[in-house]
């Protein structure tokens, strides 16, 4: 198996009803943290861990995406060689850098099909898969850049989790396992938000994946589960039983930009921490 990854899937289709109205017209993916789209950020922690081929799985309503990863020949025209030209210097090397590839979803049928999707943009590789709105940030390498490491060593699908309070559980899909390493953990329990009297652990995924490409054919054997949806979690619960995932309580903080609370919360974050820099 392939030991790099250059690509990483954002599945970025989901309508993003619990910042209505502000997602009516526009994708929860580009609201801002600061002056950046949750996507941006996303994608600059893909780069930082060697990607450079995105897979973006779009929806109805979700051309700005696109525009964002594109040049903006009138704005371009207008600011250049004025004070305002930097502003746009970072999203200019990211498109210099990157190729965008999309494919839409046509109907919502959980994440796990999101994935399967994006089949036809990765192909027979190992790949990341990257939750916009989970919002990660760290002192030193980014999460994705923690999970290639160890993704080279193993050569195995990985998730990120962290631990989160049992009353937060069933919110996400909650893994046990044996720890083989530090903060790594052999999976051998995975289940979609759980009620806390079932959940196995207090360790919740997170939106960062590594994931190999068996796992569309895996995906296209899942049946619907959790709210009626085709889930990652229970795909990646068959390739457990045929062979090893590994969980990652990663170094960093995650906020959950996907609730008005992590939203605030990360945008006070970045507020600090640009004031401090100066
Ligand atoms: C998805 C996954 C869940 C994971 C979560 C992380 O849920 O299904 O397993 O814990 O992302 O953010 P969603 O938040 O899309 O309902």
């Amino acid at each position: 198996m392939k030991s790099s990854i250059n690509k990483c899937l954002f599945p970025a289709a989901g309508y993003g009803t619990r910042f209505l109205p502000a997602t009516k017209a526009m994708p929860k993916e580009m609201l801002p943290v600061m002056a950046k789209p949750l996507i941006q950020y996303g994608v600059e922690e893909a780069v930082e861990a060697g990607m450079n081929i995105m897979a973006i799985i779009t929806g109805r309503g979700k051309r700005a995406i696109e525009d964002h990863f594109d040049i903006s020949y009138e704005l371009e025209t207008q600011i250049k060689d004025t004070p305002k030209e930097y502003l746009l210097e970072d999203i200019r090397s990211l498109i210099q850098k990157c190729t965008f590839t999309y494919t839409r979803q046509i109907e919502m049928r959980g994440l796990g099909d999101a994935i399967y999707k994006g089949r036809v943009l990765i192909g027979n590789e190992p790949f990341a898969v990257v939750l916009a709105d989970d919002l990660c940030t760290s002192e030193g390498e980014g999460v994705l850049s923690q999970m290639v490491k160890i993704y080279q060593k193993y050569k195995c699908s990985i998730v990120a989790v962290e631990e989160v309070d049992i009353s937060e559980v069933h919110k996400y899909g909650i893994i046990s396992g044996r720890e083989i390493d530090d903060n790594l953990y052999m999976i051998d329990t995975m289940i979609e938000k759980p009620k806390q009297s079932e959940a196995p652990s207090n360790l919740a995924i997170i939106g960062r994946y590594i994931l190999t490409p068996d796992i569309f054919e895996l995906i296209a054997q899942t049946k619907p589960g959790k709210g009626g949806e085709i889930q990652i979690t229970d795909a990646l619960m068959m390739q457990v039983k045929k062979g090893m995932v590994l969980a990652y309580k990663f170094k960093g903080k995650r906020f959950d930009c996907g609730s008005i609370d992590g939203f605030v919360e990360a945008t006070n974050h970045f507020y600090q921490k640009s004031h401090t820099q100066g």
